[in-house]
């Protein structure tokens, strides 16, 4: 049996780029028999860019309602909120103490951020620490993140077996990432990655006229409307080929290189295909959004079940470190 975990940061809500590349593929993984599943919402993550508590719930909320409208089956597996198991922060400080600076001064989301260094909290350079332990207290096998995630993993792993290293035997788990290199890395409405922090996400769940707003500014070049266009080159027709039926994406294919077909009938036919094909998961989402209780109550019970999993691995880990009685 595998136990395959992954995790969605609550700083917004989730965008088309974490369904199609962590949300989907988990749910597929957790569908197989042999697979035990433990998804979370990583709230305390959040905490390292989003300030506002009432955002982050609400961010929480939705969160927990996309992975519900999407199927997935929280009897059967363990779903929780990362703040309310607080093995999380204790195992991380500990991890904290196995990871050397340049691993962490290495890492691309700092890297990126390092220009401005009054900018970056303690929090954001020892992400990657929290999310080893996110990991590592689960005995996680099979991690599905999209592939923006790689480096993290592999200090995940790099992490586990330096703290292995000083128990002399594999207390911690090494984790293997899941990407599926169908997907890679989901563009946004401007062509480069899609991610909250550059605002150029597609949010599924919104109402059709604001969808339509999105989808309307999405990227395209100025040919003309009877020009032959190139559908490899268009934001749009790549969005369309992840969610569309292999006709559709080939009827689309030639009504581009044909010509006379504009990029706002590409455009129209990409909402439609959002509103059919993501039509069930809507009125799920819709459904826990305004049934908070109901929601809240099915986190509760996931979270005793983490709890007690997350005892079991602290409990080996203070062992080695001298802190048990
Ligand atoms: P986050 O919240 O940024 O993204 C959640 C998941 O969605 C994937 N993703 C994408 N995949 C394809 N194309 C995109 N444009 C795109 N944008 C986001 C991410 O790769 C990720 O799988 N650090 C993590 C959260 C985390 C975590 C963990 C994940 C915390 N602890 C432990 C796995 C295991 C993050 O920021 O994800």
């Amino acid at each position: 049996m595998a136990r395959v975990l992954t995790g969605i940061q609550s700083s917004g809500r989730p965008h088309l780029g974490n369904i199609l590349g962590a949300i989907l593929p988990a749910i597929e993984l957790s569908k197989n028999p042999e697979n035990e599943s433990f998804f979370f919402i990583a709230d305390l993550h959040s905490l390292t860019t989003l300030k506002d508590g009432a955002l982050r719930a609400e961010y929480v909320r939705a969160i927990a309602a996309t992975w519900l409208a999407f199927g997935f089956d929280y009897k059967k597996n363990v779903f929780w909120r990362q703040s309310r198991v607080q093995e999380h922060t204790e195992l991380a400080w500990y991890l904290n103490c196995f990871t050397p600076f340049p691993m962490l001064a290495n890492a691309t989301a700092y890297k990126e951020k390092s220009e401005k260094l009054s900018d970056v909290n303690a929090g954001l350079f020892t992400y990657p620490v929290l999310q080893a332990a996110d990991i590592l207290l689960f005995d996680a096998n099979i991690i599905p993140v999209g592939k923006d995630q790689k480096q993290h993993l592999e200090m995940s792993k790099d992490i586990a077996v330096r703290f292995n290293q000083l128990a002399g035997e594999e207390i911690l788990v090494l984790p293997e990432a899941k990407i599926d290199d169908r997907i890679m890395t989901i563009p946004g409405i401007d062509g480069q990655k899609m991610s909250k922090s550059y605002n150029n996400y597609i949010d599924i769940f919104l109402p059709e006229n604001e969808l339509k707003k999105v989808t309307k500014k999405i990227l395209s070049d100025s040919k003309a409307l009877e020009e032959p266009k190139d559908p490899d080159s268009d934001v749009t027709f790549k969005l369309f080929s992840l969610i569309a039926s292999e006709s559709e994406i080939a009827e689309m294919r030639s009504n581009y290189t044909n010509g006379g077909y504009g990029y706002g009938h590409a455009k129209q036919a990409l909402l439609a295909c959002i509103l059919e094909k993501f039509d069930e998961p809507r009125r799920i989402f819709n459904y826990y959004m305004e049934n908070n209780e109901e929601l809240e109550s099915i986190l509760v019970a996931g979270e005793e079940k983490a709890r007690s999993v997350a005892q079991h691995t602290i409990g080996k880990v203070r062992n080695v470190l001298g802190f048990s009685s």
